[in-house]
């Protein structure tokens, strides 16, 4: 017997299959027991029929609570009212194995719960559809991202997580103590190491976990957060702009291609994202200030007014990145933000040293930021300065400032966050059910 898994229900149309998993639902019509079961990859209904079944199974069957595990055998029949993800098939039930049967007191039973209990209860929260659907989207992003780094000939660089110094700034750093050689920080970024991995390979790129001691409690900040970071030798900030759509249009059109019932389960309106094309649109930081101020001059609501206060030279906040980009189908760029918001390393504009060569990626209906990027300053004498200017230890950066000694070149990378990717391709509010178990500055359990 053929043990399949359920997103592949509709090759076995007509066929017996064997499926393994955990029942989500049950409802009962006197003779017909419905069991709507979960095996991973989806959710079948399956039906059981009084007179198919030897009886002390059935009457067992009727009262199966939720979340019982079970091995099930049973034709598959195509059915439009069949419930599911997919949907639109069902199981007649020939055989039941129940390996478990499970307690009565499922603490995330079928109804309405509190955003705290379900985080409190995360690791059963996953098995509901739509935190499963997801997180089936993100293992697809995290797909793509990759597929299309591997593709277009950057090499996979795997940075230290223990680092001795800042990347993005001192305020948010983690730090712990590191045997004999002082405090050690968790990575805030693996991009100063990627500098490095370009002067021996061309095109690299690291992904993994990146760790904030961010005070902010906004939807879009996590503490612990995955990051995909390329970085490229002879590039400039415009060849990076184009690398970046290149590669956010593929992961778009792979995750429409690969996760339709996973976005028609979380309702989605996928219409915006079969629009993403590049190349996206440009706008300058200063353009920008003065598009939030005219959306600012335009509302009425008292407190939008406060919100999107902005003058030259202010980091945009959520609420300006909101109200920016609800105005945009496709995500946009915002290039050339002032020098003194932006991180030490970023290369000054020329002719305008107010300014450095950097740029942010925006997610269009009003998600915002999704990826930071820029071109690295090249000149060794400026960078030194900067790092004195930052108060950054010189000594931990020596082997980073040797990197602008010994064959520089004009280089650029970009820093993708996956759970705003996730969140904004999912249409969800919060990016805290965008990873398994999310880490915020209230909450490190489950
Ligand atoms: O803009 P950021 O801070 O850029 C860097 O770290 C660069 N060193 C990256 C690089 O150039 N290699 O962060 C990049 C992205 C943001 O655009 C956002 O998507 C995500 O990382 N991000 C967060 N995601 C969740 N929670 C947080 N606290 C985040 N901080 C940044
Ligand atoms: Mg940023």
């Amino acid at each position: 017997m053929a043990i399949i898994r359920v997103d592949k229900i509709t090759d076995y149309t007509g066929q017996e299959v064997t499926i393994q998993g955990w029942v989500y639902n049950r409802t009962d019509k006197g003779k017909l027991v419905f069991l709507l079961v979960r095996d991973g990859s989806g959710f079948v209904q399956c039906v059981a029929f009084k007179g198919d079944l030897e009886e002390a199974l059935f009457d067992h069957l009727v009262r199966l609570p939720q979340e019982s595990s079970v091995i099930i055998t049973g034709a598959v029949r195509a059915d439009k009212r069949a419930p599911g993800i997919p949907g639109g098939y069902e199981i007649g039930v020939k055989s039941v194995e129940i390996v478990q049967e499970a307690a009565e007191d499922y603490p995330m039973a079928l109804k309405e719960h509190g955003v705290d209990f379900a985080l409190d209860h995360r690791h059963l929260w996953i098995r509901m559809p739509s935190q499963w659907a997801i997180l089936r989207v993100r293992a697809t992003i995290i797909s793509a991202m990759r597929e299309w780094l591997d593709g277009n000939g950057f090499i996979n660089m795997d940075t230290p997580i223990l680092t001795p110094a800042a990347c993005e700034g001192t305020t948010t750093l983690f730090e712990t103590e590191y045997f004999d050689e002082g405090k050690a920080y968790l990575a805030q970024s693996g991009q100063l190491y990627n500098e490095a991995n370009i002067m021996a390979f061309g095109k690299v790129y690291c992904f993994g976990p990146t760790f904030r001691a961010e005070k902010s409690k906004t939807r879009r900040h996590l503490t612990e957060f995955w990051m995909l970071e390329p970085e490229m030798a002879f590039c400039d900030l415009d060849q990076m702009m184009e690398v970046e759509e290149q590669m956010v249009t593929h992961i778009v059109k792979r995750v429409l291609r690969d996760r339709q019932p996973e976005l028609k389960s979380l309702g989605r309106d996928t219409s915006t994202l079969e629009k993403i094309e590049p190349p996206f649109p440009r706008i300058s930081y200063d353009d920008a200030v003065k598009m939030i101020d005219e959306m600012r001059e335009k509302t009425d609501d008292p407190e939008q007014k406060e919100l999107l206060k902005i003058e030259w030279g202010m980091d945009f906040g959520s609420p300006h990145e909101t109200e920016l980009t609800s105005h945009f189908e496709k995500p946009v760029f915002v290039y050339g933000y002032p020098t003194q918001v932006k991180a030490f390393y970023m290369e000054p504009w020329p002719g305008r040293p107010e300014v450095c060569k950097s740029v942010d990626l925006l997610a269009p209906e009003g998600y915002g930021e999704i990826i930071g990027g820029s071109e690295r300053m090249a000149d060794y004498n400026l960078l030194l300065q900067r790092i004195h200017e930052h108060g950054l230890p010189e000594e931990a950066f020596k082997w980073y400032l040797e990197l602008r000694k010994y064959g520089s070149v004009p280089h650029s990378g970009f820093g993708m966050g996956v759970e705003r990717t996730v969140a904004w391709l999912c249409g969800i509010e919060h990016i805290r059910e965008t990873i398994p178990f999310p880490r915020t500055i209230k909450r490190v359990y489950p």
